[in-house]
């Protein structure tokens, strides 16, 4: 075993101290019986939030839109949609937030707006408003046949062009996202202005902090190049270069950050597409000025097929370990910082992702994910139902339970590229349950009332409720010990209990090329070992050069007392999807 044992407090900072609870509001809790969740639903539910152990909350889009793509796609930043509630209610959730000792981030989506948004109204009107350049118009390109072609062939994330024909003013308006999400032109100075007035609006209410939407894709490559096509299927593979992380990023990243280091608050940047760390860290290092953290994708998309995530996909646990030791390895010891989450809004659930855990396993399964994730170095990030151990949508669900447009447009293109026959339909419907944005959608399960407590019992539901919500739901598990918020709660007090370890102390990597077990030191002091499998086995602790053990401070199975025999001897037992914290003797 390699020498490790370091911890580095040079720069402490609160954020890296704290733990985020992430809130997709249209699934949370209504609390006025249209079905919808809301924000005084949310408010509502303050306790239950603090009780877990988390310092921030993280309110997904609220704004007023259209909501066709839940809420990010933004009519009016300045105001909170009808189903949601008002300023004033956001105003009261900080409040309540702040009561409690938490503190309260929002989303700011900038890439893009809603088509409904007053800028792209006036931009569309004519190509002399003053709103034009606030938006990415372009002419079309003719082929010899005089035949109508977009700027380019760059494909939306949603399927399709990434061009929109405006009749109107005969040009054609990119859209990175769905056709109703124009993307906003950062070249263009007052939209850069208009983005930092709603920093400073939320801010001066007393928000603490962003979650900034594809941050990295705000800087374009002015030429809008055509993507090489290597492959057909892949398209959308290769225009990335052209968009993420392109060559004004950091210019007004630096921008942001001088915003948010005057109110010293919260930043967390999601980036997909990034290929090269150093990127990463140009964004994340302690002394930039920048973003605090961001959201890396390379362990959330393990699964996807080789062109398409809803393509069948297969994984190895080295693959989710290598890309864990990667960025712990290089953010320590280059002054970055991580943010680590297994779920969110966009990701399905994670005890069905990474476990083949039954149900008979799910409670081991999702507290062992809890412990695997959470003590790493970084900031963790728990999205809602996943301190419950929800699960995915039920298998049998027809595609008329699916809302998301992610899906339902990956759906609606096989039918219309007539690749649409019994076995594509198959595989695709598999694939949705596995991987589709609605599996963290459904509402959160309070009780084992109708619709899972979640509204009125004579209510329909914007989305339905996972049957399961009988077996599992917060008021079931708040009571129980044993179940995974309790667990949870046991892991982010653990963390703040050896805050110079968890949080400042270095990652080694144990076992390394075992794909049964994901084991790792930190900072010299403490060791976490997981069971990945659902098969009860040995682990060779000798053999992996830990001998020097004193005791278990967590375990998901039992008492720690229990678990501490086990660790006395040379081989230990573990069962299925067991997690073992154990304090190394100095
Ligand atoms: C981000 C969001 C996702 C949204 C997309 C476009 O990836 O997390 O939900 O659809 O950006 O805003
Ligand atoms: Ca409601």
């Amino acid at each position: 075993m390699a020498k490790s044992g370091h911890i580095n407090t040079t720069h402490r900072a609160w954020w890296k101290e704290c733990s985020v609870y992430q809130i997709w509001p249209a699934s949370y809790k209504d609390s006025n019986d249209d079905g919808i969740g809301d924000i005084p639903g949310i408010i509502s539910k303050l306790d239950y939030i603090k009780k877990l152990g988390v310092d921030i909350v993280w309110l997904c889009p609220s704004y007023k839109s259209p909501q066709v793509d839940m809420g990010y796609d933004i009519a009016d930043y300045y105001s909170i949609a009808d189903e949601y509630g008002t300023v004033a209610d956001v105003e009261k959730l900080i409040q309540g937030c702040h009561q409690r000792g938490m503190k309260l981030l929002m989303d700011l989506v900038v890439n893009h707006t809603s088509d409904q948004n007053e800028w792209f109204k006036q931009s569309r009107s004519s190509k002399d408003n003053e709103y034009r350049n606030w938006y990415v118009w372009k002419p079309p390109r003719f082929d010899e046949q005089g035949n109508r072609h977009p700027p380019n062939n760059w494909i939306s994330h949603f399927q399709g062009s990434a061009w929109q024909f405006d009749e109107l003013t005969g040009e054609y308006y990119l859209h990175l996202y769905a056709k109703e999400q124009p993307d906003l032109n950062w070249e263009h100075p007052p939209v850069r202005k208009a983005v930092h007035d709603i920093m400073r609006f939320w801010l001066d209410k007393g928000c603490d902090g962003f979650r900034m939407d594809v941050i990295n894709f705000i800087s374009k490559d002015q030429r809008f190049p055509d993507a090489q096509v290597k492959d057909p299927r892949s398209i959308w593979q290769w225009a990335d270069k052209y968009y993420a992380n392109g060559p004004r990023l950091h210019e007004y990243l630096q921008d942001l950050g001088k915003i948010l280091k005057e109110y010293d608050a919260f930043s967390v940047g999601e980036m997909p597409f990034v290929k090269d760390e150093n990127e990463v860290l140009n964004a994340v290092r302690f002394d930039r000025g920048e973003i605090n953290m961001i959201f890396n994708f390379e362990h959330v998309d393990i699964d996807h097929g080789e062109y398409d995530k809803f393509e069948p996909g297969s994984w190895k646990l080295t693959d989710l370990k290598n890309f864990f030791e990667r960025w712990q390895t290089f953010m320590y010891e280059n002054d970055g910082w991580n943010a680590l989450y297994w779920e969110n809004h966009d990701q399905p659930r994670c005890v069905d992702r990474y476990t083949h855990a039954k149900e008979e396993h799910r409670l081991h399964a999702s507290k062992m994910l809890a412990t695997v994730l959470a003590l790493q170095a970084g900031t963790p990030f728990i999205y809602q139902g996943q301190e419950l151990g929800m699960r995915n949508v039920p298998i049998e669900w027809g595609m008329e339970e699916y809302k998301d447009i992610d899906c339902l447009n990956h759906w609606h293109g096989l039918t219309k590229e007539k690749r649409f026959d019994t076995k594509a339909q198959q595989i695709a419907r598999q694939e949705y349950q596995k991987k589709s944005r609605d599996n963290a959608r459904t509402p959160v399960q309070w009780s084992s009332a109708p619709n899972g407590g979640f509204t009125g019992p004579n209510v329909k539901p914007w989305m339905s409720v996972n049957p399961d919500y009988v077996r599992v739901n917060a008021e079931k598990e708040v009571d129980d010990p044993n179940s995974t918020y309790n667990y949870w709660a046991s892991v982010l007090r653990l963390r703040k209990q050896e805050l110079d370890i968890f949080v400042y102390g270095d990652y080694q990597s144990v076992d390394r090329d075992s794909q049964d077990i994901f084991a790792y030191i930190r900072g010299g002091k403490i060791l976490v070992v997981c069971n990945f499998t659902d098969k009860a086995l040995e682990w060779d602790a000798k053999a992996n050069g830990v001998q020097n053990t004193k005791e278990v401070l967590l375990n998901n199975y039992e008492g720690t007392g229990v678990a501490t025999q086990k660790i006395m001897g040379e081989k230990w037992p573990l069962r299925p999807y067991e997690a073992l914290v154990v304090m190394l003797k100095d």
